[in-house]
């Protein structure tokens, strides 16, 4: 007999695997894939941090992919909930609310790069390609400081106006109409860059590791890429593994999610990192070019292949999709988190969002300008909230999640979970991996990664 609450009874539901693995995949395709992904690999050593974040996908990633839907599929709550299920001590509440910020951080600065993406459609649909080409234009807009505030402002609206007029449906269905068109374009652009003169070396770099460019940053970049691109440790895939059914195959969709959304991040890879050293000889400057790196080298890319204006409408027009589905699935997991626990209205939580947006999102908009000069541990704004979630707080989370399942719940529940639906294959080595590999590896990284930025 059915007894649950009726909280349970409300909560949301997913079609299937299919409509599940859809979900995740459009929370987790986004400006990590086209922006983050190839500017970290132009940076911390192309061919071998790739390696690094291939290997960490399949174990880290896999692992606490499996865990957080798992448990999230067990407790059927969102991620303070779901830790409070297990304990209603101290450290299980700051565990939870930790989790739980990560998001509300992440947020602003992704709307900060939202703008960027937007303000490029509109040029290009303006017929503005050559400009755009041209050397100098992205960090004359950046410095700009009230230009990339008015589109930081305008996308956040965008956001909003979804997440408050609940089309999110209408989102899901047009995203699964772009997200196809956006791959194929990318396979058309990527084949275009690597067959450019000079490309070959890029290509190289990209893709074979070299263990001379191998650092301490490469694993402490890649790690955080990964918990990003993933939408790893921050509670979503504990709010969206609530959603489904005892029948789903949650193995199996987890390496879907990770090959959809690994394989648009290689593609966006070879779209960048070769045309760096076709457009620019492989200047290391521009390798190093860093947040900017796929703003520069792309509408160069375009505009060589003589029908700029129309590509590059289209191609920003699809990124501003993924752009919009993930920023709206971290908005809207701040906001359901500020509802649930803190017993908000929906229209509360909106405006207290908005606030933080505003002030968090401005300071990393005018980071770039007339705050230039204001450093924390040396990095700008934007930068600094970008690592402080993705290679501090992420991983912080992330050894909580381990904790949490190996000491609290017990590997033999989640077995029992994901056993519920299919076998479980790869038990022994999630064993191993999220009892020892996981929070040695993360422990040494997260320790390395703030000394780093401290020393
Ligand atoms: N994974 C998204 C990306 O790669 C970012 C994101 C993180 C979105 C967490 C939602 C939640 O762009």
């Amino acid at each position: 007999k059915k007894t649950s609450s009726s909280s349970q009874n409300s909560r949301g539901k997913f079609s299937g695997r299919i409509g599940y693995v859809m979900a995740v995949a459009g929370s987790a395709v986004g400006l990590g894939n086209i922006w983050r992904f190839p500017y970290l690999a132009a940076k911390y050593g192309g061919g071998i941090f790739l390696l690094v974040y291939l290997i960490l996908v399949v174990t880290l990633g896999y692992a606490l992919i499996v865990s957080e839907t798992a448990l999230g599929r067990m407790t059927k709550k969102s991620p303070v909930g779901a830790f409070h299920v297990f304990g209603k001590t101290l450290p299980f509440h700051l565990g939870g609310w930790f989790t739980a910020i990560i998001p509300m951080l992440i947020c602003p600065y992704y709307c900060v790069i939202g703008g960027w993406v937007l303000k490029y459609l509109f040029d290009y649909a303006l017929g503005n390609a050559p400009l755009l080409a041209q050397d100098g234009t992205f960090s004359a807009f950046l410095s700009s400081s009230g230009s990339v505030e008015l589109w930081f402002i305008l996308f956040s609206v965008l956001v909003f106006a979804v997440i408050l007029g609940g089309v999110n449906k209408g989102v899901e269905r047009v995203s699964k109409i772009m997200m196809p068109i956006l791959i194929v374009l990318a396979i058309i652009v990527a084949i275009y860059s690597v067959t450019r003169p000079g490309a070959l070396e890029g290509v190289k770099y990209f893709l074979i590791p070299n263990f001379d460019n191998f650092s301490l940053m490469t694993v402490v970049s890649a790690m955080g890429q990964m918990f990003y691109s993933l939408s790893i440790a921050m509670g979503i895939l504990i709010t969206y593994g609530s959603y489904i059914e005892k029948d789903v195959d949650i193995e199996k969709s987890t390496s879907q999610v990770e090959f959809f959304d690994t394989g648009v991040a290689l593609l966006a890879g070879l779209m960048i990192i070769p045309a760096v050293f076709a457009f620019s000889g492989g200047d290391m400057s521009t390798l190093q070019a860093g947040p900017s790196l796929t703003f520069i080298t792309l509408p160069k890319v375009f505009s060589s292949m003589g029908i700029g204006t129309f590509v590059g409408v289209v191609f920003f027009l699809m990124f501003l999709f993924a752009a919009l589905t993930s920023a709206i699935s971290l908005l809207e997991t701040s906001v359901s988190t500020l509802g649930d626990e803190l017993h908000w209205s929906r229209k509360k939580s909106c405006v207290f969002m908005a606030v933080v947006m505003i002030i968090l999102g401005t300071c990393s908009c005018l980071g770039f300008g007339v705050w230039d000069s204001i450093r924390i541990f040396g990095m700008q704004f934007l930068d600094f909230f970008d690592f402080l979630t993705n290679s501090v707080m992420m991983p912080i989370s992330a050894l909580a999640t381990c904790f949490l399942v190996v000491k609290v719940v017990g590997l033999k529940k989640i077995d029992e979970e994901i056993e519920i639906s299919s076998q479980f294959k790869r038990k022994k080595i999630y064993h191993f991996i999220i009892k020892y590999v996981a929070p040695i590896c993360i422990t040494i990284i997260l320790l390395s990664s703030v000394a780093n930025v401290l020393g």
